[in-house]
């Protein structure tokens, strides 16, 4: 099958010849390339809406650092704002939509037809399928239902989450008919960019670290798990992402996904332990390590690796990489994990 290389091996936990690696957010401003392309395109949203620059930015970081796969290029809150919020992305100060706080709020959404309402993802989608190296997998992506809600709620980015958090407390189950709509929202979105040719999905719960495990239990895992069951029979690996899960990675573990995307609070092989090694593993280096320069980023790659399960592993970031890195330690990263990471089969 085209592209059934290492990294979609780690994700079944088959044995390949070193470990896979892909950077979150692979594409983007610490590279020139990546600032040349959205400075053509005007602004950031409308790079998102132009299948053929999406396509050129997604395939920059696969030729400029060699990595294992390839992320579609776009955002988690472009479902959102096709499902009726406002969204406008602001120079410096990261999203902002019209905030959903009640029941009557959330009523004026609706769950969009993917195709038809973010129908640029799945041409760019194609194109990227059509212009990439048979051998590089594809990811393609969506937000988790409880951090899509976050973004909702607080109408963009938040520290405390107190709207969110209220609403939970206050009216769970208005709170929890919202996370339904999401679910449906994300499934339809995540089915038809396999349609179109993704071969592995993320979903990205990202926030989801500021619940408690209970809360986490009672709101996040149902959704995340409705998710999950709708997309498993699709046949494409699917990686969940929460940062900051290692009060509740037994629950995420639970949800049905084939690799837990971990961040770099708990040693990979206290997660391995944790989840009996039910679940590939990928992540899990700091992102700040990509400062240290050459002798630290060899010393904690090779940290990662030593920890690491030996069969489904990725080598990922522990969150997003930072847009002032310099390109030559993700460059370096990635031929390190290459190198240190061979095994002997
Ligand atoms: O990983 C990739 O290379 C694929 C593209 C991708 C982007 N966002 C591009 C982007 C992916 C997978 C995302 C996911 C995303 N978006 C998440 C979850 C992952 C994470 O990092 O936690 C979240 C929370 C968002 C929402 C979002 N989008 C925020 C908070 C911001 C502002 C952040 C910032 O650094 O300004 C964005 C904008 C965004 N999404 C950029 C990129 C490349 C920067 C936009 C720009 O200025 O060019």
């Amino acid at each position: 099958m085209p592209g059934d290389g290492r990294f979609l091996k780690a994700c079944r936990r088959q044995p390949v010849d070193t470990t896979p690696v892909w950077i979150m957010r692979q594409a983007g401003r610490y590279l020139p390339q990546y600032r040349a392309t959205r400075s053509r395109a005007g602004d950031f949203l409308t790079l998102c809406k132009t299948p053929d620059l999406a396509c050129e930015v997604t395939l920059q970081p696969v030729q400029i650092l060699k990595v294992d796969a390839a992320i579609l290029f776009s955002d988690i809150l472009i479902p959102v704002e096709a499902m009726g919020a406002d969204l406008v992305f602001t120079e410096g100060e990261g999203p902002k939509l019209s905030s959903v706080r009640t029941r009557q709020e959330a009523g004026r959404l609706h769950v969009p037809d993917p195709r038809l309402e973010t129908g640029f993802v799945m041409d760019a989608v194609k194109l990227i399928r059509r212009e990439l190296d048979p051998m590089v997998p594809l990811i393609g992506f969506s937000g988790a239902p409880f951090t899509l809600a976050s973004y909702l709620v607080e109408g963009g980015g938040s520290k405390s989450f107190r709207h969110t958090l209220a609403w939970m407390y206050g009216d769970p189950e208005g709170f929890t008919a919202l996370l339904d709509m999401l679910a449906e929202t994300v499934i339809a979105y995540c089915s038809a960019q396999v349609e179109a040719g993704v071969q592995a999905l993320q979903l990205f719960d990202t926030w989801a670290g500021v619940l408690s495990r209970r809360l986490y239990r009672e709101f996040a895992l149902p959704s995340t798990r409705k998710v999950v069951q709708a997309l498993k029979h699709l046949g494409v690996p699917i990686i969940l992402y929460v940062n900051g899960s290692a009060p509740f990675l037994e629950e995420t573990a639970a949800s049905g996904v084939d690799v837990l995307s971990v961040d770099w609070r708990l040693s990979l092989a206290e997660s391995w332990e944790r989840t009996r090694g039910a679940v590939a593993l990928q992540g899990n280096l700091d992102p700040m390590v990509l400062y240290g320069g050459p002798a630290v980023i060899e010393r904690e790659a090779g940290r990662v690796l030593a920890e690491a399960p030996l069969q489904g592993h990725i080598f990922n970031l522990g969150h997003g990489i930072l847009p002032d890195t310099p390109v030559e330690a993700a460059q370096h990263l990635v031929e390190a994990v290459h190198r240190l990471g061979r095994k002997e089969i």
